[in-house]
């Protein structure tokens, strides 16, 4: 077998984009890949492609993303785009990829990388510790006409399957509909508005959170992060909220209303409960007014924050739908034990949202 591993350069976005759909069915452009990969931090993003003769047998990128870890700035990659063609798997190929990786890795400084992802044996294979089902989505139907009308679009879907998608549809919306009808309007003590005030007032807020939690691990919402990510993304609009009582950020939200059928709280963050449940109300206030099917909200199902905000869902009528793995591998950081505790991360959907389009 003639295999070569190579660095990925933009003159590829072409193929590897069109491997990348072919597999996973889906319809990204080739600016997709150069926006999340040669955008923010391009030096230290990774991009390993294993060519057989001329053609893509597997890839595994890496994007640097800066964490906090107990409140210290720390780089780590997230491996994305894992794709070996079914021939190779089960081979040394994904094992080989992430090989070629390594020296890069701590030439760049990565502490660790860490992965959202539904496989198992493939992880621990590539030596990390895998949570299975950690990263969990709670979903409320917000509209049924909404559903229906997408269901009874949908041309590869059978009848059977159409039929159990719109009455668990509908019955969801019934549930939540009560849950929320059950629950009395917080108080209207809070400002929202659409940019926060200062610009130190999310560092403010993560310092909070953080002598709560000391070892809390989440990513740091800096300027060129949120900019890349959030505030200026070429493909995906988010509406942002900024909740303040008084002078102090006490809640956030970024809601990616891109696809109306189905509507993310990309993050939800808070540091008083009562700024939650006032930012919920509002969120659930503005979506009313619009079509939107499924509302959904990924995070850390471990970490006593998320705790706090799944059970805030729950309340307004979430439930579960569905589940993946977090995946951790530490490469050289010195504080492995505060990187094992699962607990420690406050993960939301910010980190898994990018390409989504
Ligand atoms: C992930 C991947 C690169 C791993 O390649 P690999 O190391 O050669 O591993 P294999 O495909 O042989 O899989 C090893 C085991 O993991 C399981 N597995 C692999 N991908 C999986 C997935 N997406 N979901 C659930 N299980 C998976 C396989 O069933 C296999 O289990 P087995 O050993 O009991 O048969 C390859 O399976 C792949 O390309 N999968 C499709 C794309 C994908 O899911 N990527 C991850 C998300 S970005």
């Amino acid at each position: 077998m003639d295999l070569k591993n190579v660095q990925a350069s933009e003159k590829m976005a072409d193929a590897l984009v069109a491997f990348h759909n072919k597999y996973f069915g889906d319809n990204r452009k080739p600016e997709h890949w150069i926006w999340e990969y040669k955008v923010s931090y391009p030096d230290l993003s990774l991009f390993s492609v294993m060519m057989q003769n001329g053609d893509i047998a597997g890839t595994l990128g890496m994007i640097p993303i800066y964490l906090r870890v107990a409140g210290k700035r720390t780089l780590s990659a997230k491996c994305e785009n894992a794709l070996v063609t079914p021939e190779h798997r089960g081979s040394n190929l994904y094992l080989d990829l992430h090989a070629a990786q390594e020296s890069n890795c701590r030439r760049k400084g990565f502490q660790f990388q860490w992965a959202y992802g539904p496989q198992y044996k493939s992880g621990l294979r590539c030596g990390f510790s895998v949570h299975k089902n950690a990263i969990c989505s709670l979903g409320a139907v917000i509209s049924p006409a909404r559903v229906l009308a997408d269901t009874l679009k949908s041309g590869k879907k059978g009848v059977r399957e159409r039929m159990v998608e719109i009455t668990s549809a509908m019955l969801l919306w019934l549930y939540g509909s009560a849950r929320r009808a059950t629950n009395a309007r917080p108080k209207n003590r809070y400002v929202v508005r659409t940019e926060p005030l200062g610009q130190r007032d999310m560092d403010d807020l993560y310092q909070r959170l953080r002598s709560r939690f000391p070892d809390m691990i989440h990513i740091d919402l800096d300027r060129n992060y949120l900019k890349w990510r959030i505030y200026d993304h070429p493909f995906i609009q988010y509406k942002n909220y900024f909740v303040y009582r008084g002078s102090q950020l006490v809640a956030y939200s970024f809601v990616n209303a891109h696809k109306e059928a189905r509507v993310y709280l990309t993050d939800f963050t808070y540091d008083d409960i009562d700024a939650g449940k006032f930012l919920l109300s509002r969120i659930l206030k503005d979506l009313a007014a619009k079509k939107i099917g499924l509302l959904i909200f990924v995070g850390n199902r471990e970490n006593p924050l998320i705790k706090e905000t799944l059970n805030l869902l729950r309340k307004r009528g979430f439930v579960h739908i569905g589940a993946t793995n977090f995946h951790i591998r530490n490469i050289q950081f010195k504080f492995d034990e505060t990187i094992s505790k699962l607990e420690n991360w406050y993960m939301t959907g910010t980190a898994s949202e990018g390409y989504e389009v």
